[in-house]
């Protein structure tokens, strides 16, 4: 099977980890990929444009691929998937119109309400809303404001404070980018992502993980797209993860078929377990990053069969997913200034640097001397083990070892789980 990945990132890494150990692949491609995915795939940087359907389609019939799997959210929104299956090719990734769950939030939130799905109450403020409607809208929230970018953020429009200055401020912010503005009210509990494949009516969980979404030590910082992230989940209960499918993941799929925009794909379910259950923070239309690095260290199925069958039509007969026992952690190495404004262009040394086990490639590229940071996440660490306490360990040996000027990287991730800390 031949197989195009589109993307670029540390989630896309980990897709080609997974895809290159699968034996029925026999091909991969990505596109544009980084150098550092040339390990394992033929790269096609002059396909820059992912969220292009026609360029996209082109380098598909070009090397003829089998099946196409779309990373990010923003092709997925733009109907990359659309013009692929048009052309007759296999894609795992949903359509535009079911993207949506992503690409908007009330779309998303009108979903939920039709499928009886837990989630918070939200209100949308359009660009131009006048100052006192503003004004009073942040009156019917708070004193935890959730305010966020009602347009495609990549998980980084997100502000969470209790400081109604600065939820304003976000507010202006998003109106300025000409975006609308969803306040929600905020949802206690610790955080779940379940990753699911959808297939129709047919949904199979992957194992439930836990992003860790500001940038310092303690959740203090701005809000990233996320700062590392451990599988399983040590302190869910024991049917945690069926309850999330029953509850929330079978009644979206479910309503997405009865509007006639069915959903293939991975779908992306950011819950707050409360004193109720589970309850929806937002959905994605695509793998999490980072935690789908984590979470595909653990796969044992064959992760190109287990795509393929999903955008087939065929995950209803696919056999049950295999998964290691144990544990894996992913830690992300930040450049200096992330998220505001993070620092390129410095050279990255360690001695990992080419083993996808222990590394993968989020934001670098190559210079005259070897690789090189060339974005705000650049590398995601993978630790595995018996315990969480093994896995993060293994996980910050290998950070031990990297040396990249200015960079900095959280070092609770997976401590309070680890500890027992977390309970519901
Ligand atoms: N980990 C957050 C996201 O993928 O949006």
């Amino acid at each position: 099977m031949r197989i195009l990945v589109i993307g670029s990132g540390g989630r896309e890494h980990a897709l080609l980890t997974g895809l290159k150990a699968d034996p029925t692949v026999t091909d991969l491609h990505i596109a544009p990929g980084s150098p550092a995915h040339a390990k394992q795939a033929t790269v096609h940087p002059e396909y820059s444009q992912v969220d292009d359907p026609a360029r996209m389609v082109e380098l598909a019939v070009d090397i003829a691929a089998d099946l196409v799997v779309i990373g990010p959210e923003v092709p997925l929104v733009k109907g990359v998937a659309d013009a692929l299956r048009e052309r007759g090719i296999a894609v795992f990734g949903p359509s535009a119109s079911a993207a949506q769950i992503e690409g908007s939030k009330a779309f998303a939130k009108d979903v939920m309400a039709a499928a009886g799905v837990r989630t918070a109450r939200a209100e949308q403020l359009a660009p131009g809303t006048n100052d006192a409607d503003i004004e009073a809208a942040l009156d019917r929230f708070g004193p935890h404001f959730v305010v966020k970018d009602d347009g495609l953020a990549g998980g980084k429009g997100v502000v969470v404070t209790e400081s109604r200055d600065a939820a304003r401020a976000h507010v202006d912010a998003v109106h300025a980018a000409g975006n609308p503005v969803l306040l929600e009210s905020f949802l206690d509990g610790p955080e779940v992502s379940l990753f699911c494949l959808v297939d129709g009516e047919t949904v199979v969980p992957l194992l439930p993980a836990q992003d860790h979404k500001r940038a310092y030590d303690n959740d203090e910082g701005p809000n990233t797209g996320g700062m590392g992230a451990y599988t399983p989940l040590p302190w869910l209960p024991a049917d945690g993860t069926q309850r999330i499918v029953d509850e929330v993941c079978v009644p979206v799929a479910k309503e997405m078929v009865k509007r006639g925009t069915p959903y293939t794909g991975l779908l992306y379910a950011g819950l707050a377990w409360g004193k109720e259950g589970p309850a929806v923070v937002e959905f994605n239309c695509r793998f999490g990053d980072p935690e789908t690095q984590a979470v595909l260290a653990l796969l044992k199925s064959p992760l190109g069969e287990v795509l393929n069958a999903t955008a087939t039509g065929r995950l209803a007969s696919l056999a049950p997913l295999e998964w290691e026992e144990g544990y894996a952690v992913t830690v992300v190495l930040a450049a200096e200034g992330y998220p505001a404004s993070p620092r390129k262009g410095d050279p990255i040394t360690s001695p990992d640097l080419d083993d996808p086990t222990r590394v993968l490639h989020a934001g670098t590229t190559t210079g005259e001397g070897g690789y090189v940071s060339n974005g705000g996440r650049v590398l995601n660490v993978l630790g595995r083990g018996a315990t969480l306490a093994d896995a993060r360990a293994a996980a910050y040996e290998v950070l031990d070892g990297i040396k990249l000027e200015g960079s900095f990287f959280r070092k609770d991730i997976a401590l309070p789980a680890e500890k027992g800390q977390i309970s519901i």
